[in-house]
């Protein structure tokens, strides 16, 4: 089933297209990778499809519904939530009350205690800081809290850009396996990452994004084979 659907959508800052007619669909339960150099348009795809940004032209369907012009955060109700690129953390709040952020639009609070303990159990380390402040955390500890509080929303699609940054090489590959977990959990992911070897590993289908443009796309295991994709993203010739 199609969870996500993109439709011709176009991005603008300005008089500056940073999106150009994108189309591209999520199906219920996957991992989808997309991968681009620095300012090919990952981030702003992601923040047009949480509602951050308007689309200029196109649609945008979530289950079904037409979220087009849906507001950011009737958009969390729905299920769609989203763990920003660098992180985003209170810094003044507590892990638990940084978490606790991520259950505004939850309808039902029963739900609260059941993602907390889905959080702890996929983080310890977050179990055991529950009354450190963010700002004082390690910057992988401030991503795996980015990413705790999204999904204290209970999401159906999780928005994940660039969850590797600025993480050790021990980190990066834990982030990658709870990111399977999660998925592996029942619920779907769109992935951003500069680290192209891993997410494509990872996903079920992936799509190449250059300047604003879709230029590949195909199963994890076509793109990682692709000699182009492998030349310019993949770090060998
Ligand atoms: N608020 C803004 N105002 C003007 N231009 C912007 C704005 N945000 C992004 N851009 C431009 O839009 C283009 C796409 O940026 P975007 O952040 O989506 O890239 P990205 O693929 O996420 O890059 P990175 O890998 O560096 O995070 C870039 O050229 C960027 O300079
Ligand atoms: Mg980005």
């Amino acid at each position: 089933m199609t969870l996500l659907e993109l439709k011709n959508v176009s991005v603008s800052y300005g008089r500056i297209e940073a999106i150009h007619d994108m189309s591209f669909a999520v199906d219920e339960g996957e991992i989808v990778s997309l991968i681009g150099a620095n300012g090919a348009g990952k981030s702003t795809t992601m923040k047009t499809i949480s509602g951050l940004l308007n689309p200029r032209s196109g649609s945008i369907t979530f289950d079904g519904e037409d979220i087009t012009k849906m507001k950011a955060h009737i958009r969390v109700v729905k299920g769609i939530s989203q763990a920003p690129e660098g992180r985003g953390v209170f810094p003044g709040m507590t892990v638990l009350e940084n978490l606790d952020m991520g259950t505004f639009g939850l309808k039902d609070r029963s739900g609260v205690k059941a993602g907390f303990d889905r959080v702890f159990s996929l983080f310890p380390r977050l179990a055991e800081r529950k009354s450190q402040v963010g700002g004082t955390m390690s910057g992988g500890e401030q991503q795996m809290l980015a990413i705790g509080r999204a999904l204290m929303a209970q999401p159906r699609l999780l928005l994940l850009d660039e969850p590797s940054m600025g993480l050790a090489p021990q980190f990066i590959r834990q982030i990658f396996s709870i990111i399977t977990e999660i998925n592996q959990q029942g619920t779907t992911i769109l992935l951003v990452e500069q680290n192209a070897n891993q997410a494509l590993t990872r996903a079920n289908r992936g799509f190449v994004l250059e300047t604003g443009s879709i230029t590949h796309s195909g199963t994890g295991k076509e793109l990682l084979a692709n000699p182009a994709i492998k030349e310019a993203y993949l770090g060998v010739g």
